[in-house]
């Protein structure tokens, strides 16, 4: 029997990602090789024109689970009984910048965004947040929207675990996914915490098989200072990436996290590992069932990790108080 579908809204759905998001998620790779979806594709005015062009292709891919697609010039009409809402429309930083330079332009796209949410979305909603800085984005969304539980206000921090994976595969000559269970602490932001200590490639801990200097140095500053170097390099953020990183999150949320025991996800802490309860933090958690995750309990944090992890809580705090006006 076919299933019902499932209504994905994306904003900023013709923008630099939105381009690379939207034609995997109608060709089932997000939700699915069984499950229809609808797309409620959102953009601001201007950017309509372009978006009625991605729909003419999304028409030509004849995608056979593509129930519909519909675009909206604002939220309160794209968010309509949405179950899945992806916040992807933001500004971008540009060289020289860092995410949390952008909280005064993009933070207020966020609590009209959380009002549309709150008015009009399906009651067991799950969203994402990918514009920056998406982690106090989501908080700003989560505060709007009060009937809507918090734990169903996310932000992404995957792009950030795969980054971590990328780089470990590469240094051990191994695919990708070989290397299991590596996550990410706290902002998505310089100050994040990759963590390798549950990480293992073939049945053996990474640790055993990677120099702590290298884990210590050049690993942890590629992955931290990841999104600037792609900036450096393309002129531009990174996009696809971010899209497929977007895509995981959305997909092990759903539909577990298959042969890793557990994904990075930016959730409203509750007070696990000292971290202020409230707060969008990045934790490691583990798919409990479809669209249920629990933080992983009982990792062992040594002095020097706990103490990089109150660097991003402080730093979260700092751009909760940046946008407490909002909130
Ligand atoms: P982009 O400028 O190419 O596209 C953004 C699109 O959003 C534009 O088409 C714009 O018209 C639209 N938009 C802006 N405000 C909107 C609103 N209120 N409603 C609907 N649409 C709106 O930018 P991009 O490269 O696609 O990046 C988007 C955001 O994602 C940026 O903030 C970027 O920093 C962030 N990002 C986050 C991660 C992450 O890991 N969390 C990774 C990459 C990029
Ligand atoms: C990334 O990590 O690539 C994005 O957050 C874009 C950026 O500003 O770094």
């Amino acid at each position: 029997m076919t299933k019902k579908p499932i209504r994905v809204a994306v904003t900023g759905a013709a923008g630099n990602i939105g381009y690379s998001l939207i034609f995997p998620v109608a060709a089932g790779t997000m939700l699915g090789a069984d499950q229809p979806v609808i797309l409620q594709l959102v953009e601001l005015p201007p950017a309509m024109k372009g978006l009625e062009g991605v729909a003419l292709e999304l028409d030509d891919c004849a995608y056979p689970l593509l129930a519909g697609i519909e675009l909206a010039d604002n939220a309160q009409d794209g968010f309509k009984n949405a179950d899945v809402v992806m916040l992807v429309g933001a500004k971008p930083r540009g060289p020289g910048q860092t995410r949390a330079d952008l909280i005064r332009d993009n933070g207020p796209i966020f609590t009209g965004q959380g009002d549309a949410i709150e008015a009009g979305a399906a009651d067991d909603v799950k969203v994402v947040v990918v514009g920056n800085p998406c982690n106090t984005n989501a908080l700003i969304a989560a505060s709007r929207a009060k009937r809507v539980p918090r734990s169903s206000f996310t932000a992404m921090t995957r792009l950030d675990q795969n980054r971590a994976v990328g780089q470990i595969a590469k240094k051990l000559g191994v695919t990708p996914g070989e290397v299991k269970d590596a996550f990410i602490w706290g902002n998505h932001s310089d100050t994040m915490v990759p963590d390798v200590s549950l990480a293992h490639i073939g049945g053996m801990k990474a640790s055993e098989q990677l120099a702590a200097e290298w884990l210590a140095g050049d690993f942890d500053k590629t992955v931290r200072t990841r999104g600037k170097a792609i900036i450096d390099a393309r002129g531009k953020s990174s996009a696809a990436s971010a899209a497929f990183a977007a895509i995981d999150h959305v997909h092990d949320w759903y539909l577990g996290t298959g042969s890793n025991k557990l994904t990075s996800m930016a959730i409203p802490s509750d007070g696990s590992y000292g971290i202020p309860e409230g707060l969008i933090y990045s934790f490691p958690v583990k798919i409990t069932a479809p669209w249920k995750y629990e933080i992983v309990q009982g990792v062992s944090v040594d002095a020097a990790t706990q103490a990089r992890m109150d660097g991003s809580t402080k730093e979260l705090l700092s751009e909760r108080e940046a946008v407490k006006d909002l909130l």
